[in-house]
C-alpha cells in the first residue's frame, strides 16, 4: 500500500507565507508549453511537497504507467485494451500510429469529396452523438469556428426532442448532411435522433436519405447493418476511449466545418503536449504537477470539488467537457487490483464562464465553508474586435479574483471577512487556435491519467453508467416487471394509460 503519510504530514503553510518565503515563487511554479502559461504559484505546492509527491509517485510507478500509456500497452485491463488517443497525434505504437494516419487520410478524402459537391450542395451538418461523441466535437466547433464557415453545423446529443426540433426547423433537408457519431453504434439517444432526422428528410421529399449519411464509429459492421454505405463510414480504433475520441474520425464534423488544416494543427498541438509529458521529469512535468495539486487538495485537504472558470466565451463548453473527462474517468471506488481505493475518488468537477460566474457562484468561493480549488483560464488574444476595454476588463477580473481568493481580507464585521488562502491555478493562453487548444486538451487528458495513476485506478472504463441504462431499457421494454414503488408511481403519472 502506497504511503501517503509523508504528504499528509507536511506542515500547513499559507499561500501568502509561501510567497514571503520564496521571492522566486512565481518563476519556480510557472511553466510554459505550446503558447500556454501554467501558473501554479497560487497553489500550496512547494519544494517539500513536490519531493514528497516525487517519492510517492516512484512508489506508485507513475512514470512507468505514463510510458505504458504512450507505448500503446494494455492500460485498460478491465476491457483488455490500450488507450491510444496519443497514437492519433503520432505518439504511440508504430502500427497504431500508421493505422491512425491511414484512417485520417480516408477522412480527409471524404471531406474533399463533400467540399467538391460529391453529395450535392451541402450547407448544413447535423452531428449526432452523445458523451464523448458530442462534447469534444461541440467544444472544438464553438472554440474554433470563426463564423464565416461554409457549413453550418449543429451538434445534437439529447434524446429530448426539444434539442433536435429547432435544428430541423432551421435547416433545409435537401442541403443537410447527417453525421452519426457513435463508437459503439448502439447508443439509444444517437440512433433515435438519427431515425428522426431521416424521417424528417423523407417528409421533406428526400427519396434516399441514406445517400447523405456519414457514420463515425469503431463498429463499422454495425453501421453497415444500419444501412450506411461503406464509403461513408469512417472507422476508428476500439482502443480510443469515447471521451478521448475527438482526435479520431469523431472529429470529422469539426474538420469539415473549420477546415482539415485546423484539425491537423489541433493534433500537432496535442503531440507537443504528449512529447512534454513523455520526456519531462515529474517535477517539471505540467500534467504531473497539476495532478499532484489535485491529489493534495482531494486526499490531504479533503476538498471534494474543483471548479474551472473560463474567462473566454469561446471556451464556454470546457467545464462540461472536463466534467466528462475527469468524472467518467476517475469516478471510481476500486483500484486496478480490485481493492477499494484508500482515499477519495477523483474530485467533482464543475465551473462556468467568467465574469458571469462572479455574479452567481463566487460568493461561495470567497466566503463559503467549502474550499474549492479554482482553475482560471483566459486567452490574451481576444476573440472579438470590440473596444479593448472589454478584453482588458475581462482579463483583469480573472486575475483579480485569483488574487482575492488568495489574499482574503480581515474585517471586524464577520459578514465582511474573507478568510483567503484559497488556492487557484491560472492557465493563460496566448491565443485560441487549433494548436493551442490541442495542447490544452491533451494536458487535461494526461493530468486525468496521472490522477488515476496516483489513485491506482483504471481511468479508461465506465461501467458505472451501465446500470442506469439497463433500468431505462427495462422500463422502455415494458416487460411488466415492477420496479420500486416510487418509480412505478412516476411511470403511472407520466403515462396514465
Ligand atoms: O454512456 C457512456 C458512454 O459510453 C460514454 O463513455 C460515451 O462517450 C458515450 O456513452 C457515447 O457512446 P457511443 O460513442 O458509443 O455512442
Amino acid at each position: 500500500m502506497a504511503d501517503w503519510n509523508s504528504i499528509k504530514n507536511q506542515p500547513r503553510k499559507s499561500l501568502t507565507a509561501l510567497f514571503d518565503q520564496d521571492t522566486d515563487r512565481v518563476g519556480q511554479f510557472s511553466f510554459e508549453q505550446s503558447g500556454i502559461l501554467f501558473d501554479f504559484s497560487k497553489t500550496h505546492l512547494d519544494g517539500e511537497l513536490i519531493s514528497a509527491f516525487q517519492k510517492l509517485s516512484e512508489e506508485l510507478a507513475v512514470s512507468d504507467r505514463i510510458q505504458s500509456l504512450l507505448a500503446g500497452e494494455t492500460v485498460n485491463p478491465s476491457e483488455g485494451r490500450a488507450a491510444e488517443h496519443s497514437a492519433e497525434r503520432g505518439i504511440g505504437d508504430p502500427d497504431s500510429v500508421h493505422m491512425a494516419g491511414l484512417l485520417r487520410s480516408r477522412m480527409a478524402g471524404l471531406i474533399k469529396a463533400i467540399d467538391a459537391g460529391a453529395l450535392g450542395e451541402i450547407r448544413h451538418v447535423i452531428h449526432l452523438g452523445i458523451g464523448g461523441s458530442a462534447l469534444g466535437p461541440e467544444l472544438l466547433l464553438q472554440t474554433l469556428s470563426l463564423g464565416d464557415e461554409k457549413y453550418e453545423t449543429a451538434v445534437v446529443s439529447n434524446i429530448d426532442g426539444s434539442a433536435l426540433e429547432p435544428v430541423l426547423e432551421r435547416f433545409e433537408a435537401a442541403r443537410t448532411l447527417l453525421v452519426i457519431a457513435s463508437k459503439s453504434f448502439t447508443t439509444a439517444e444517437t440512433l433515435l435522433n438519427a431515425q428522426s432526422v431521416m424521417d424528417w428528410m423523407r417528409e421533406e421529399g428526400e427519396s434516399d436519405p441514406f445517400g447523405r449519411i456519414v457514420a463515425l464509429t469503431a463498429k463499422p459492421d454495425k453501421a453497415v447493418e444500419w444501412g450506411i454505405d461503406e464509403s461513408r463510414i469512417l472507422p476508428f480504433s476500439e482502443t480510443i476511449g469515447g471521451r478521448y475520441s475527438l482526435w479520431s474520425s469523431i472529429g470529422f464534423s469539426v474538420a469539415l466545418t473549420v477546415g482539415f488544416e485546423v484539425f491537423e494543427d489541433l493534433l500537432a498541438g496535442a503531440a507537443e503536449m504528449d512529447r512534454h509529458f513523455a520526456d519531462t521529469p515529474p517535477e517539471q512535468n505540467i500534467p504531473v504537477l497539476a495532478a499532484w495539486c489535485d491529489q493534495f487538495y482531494a486526499q490531504v485537504r479533503e476538498y471534494e470539488t474543483r471548479a474551472v472558470f473560463v474567462y473566454d466565451e469561446r471556451l464556454g463548453l470546457l467545464p462540461d467537457y472536463l466534467q466528462q473527462l475527469e468524472m467518467e474517468s476517475n469516478g471510481k471506488s476500486v483500484k486496478l487490483n480490485g481493492e477499494p481505493i484508500d482515499g477519495h475518488s477523483g474530485s467533482i468537477t464543475w465551473g462556468g464562464v467568467g465574469t458571469d460566474a462572479q455574479h452567481a457562484v463566487f460568493q461561495l468561493l470567497h466566503q463559503g465553508t467549502h474550499v474549492v480549488p479554482v482553475e482560471f483560464l483566459a486567452v490574451i488574444e481576444p476573440g472579438h474586435s470590440l473596444q479593448e476595454a472589454h478584453h482588458k476588463g475581462l482579463l483583469l477580473n480573472c486575475f483579480g479574483q485569483a488574487a482575492a481568493l488568495m489574499a482574503g481580507k480581515t474585517s471586524d464585521d464577520p459578514n465582511r471577512n474573507y478568510p483567503g488562502d484559497r488556492p487557484s491555478t491560472t492557465i493563460l493562453l496566448d491565443r485560441l487556435d487549433g494548436k493551442t487548444l490541442g495542447a490544452l486538451i491533451a494536458f487535461y487528458e494526461h493530468r486525468t491519467f496521472v490522477n488515476a495513476a496516483m489513485l491506482e485506478i483504471n481511468p479508461f472504463d465506465q461501467f458505472g453508467v451501465e446500470l442506469g441504462k439497463e433500468m431505462a431499457n427495462q422500463l422502455m421494454s415494458g416487460d411488466g416487471n415492477k420496479m420500486d414503488p416510487s418509480t412505478e408511481q412516476l411511470k403511472k403519472r407520466a403515462f396514465p394509460a
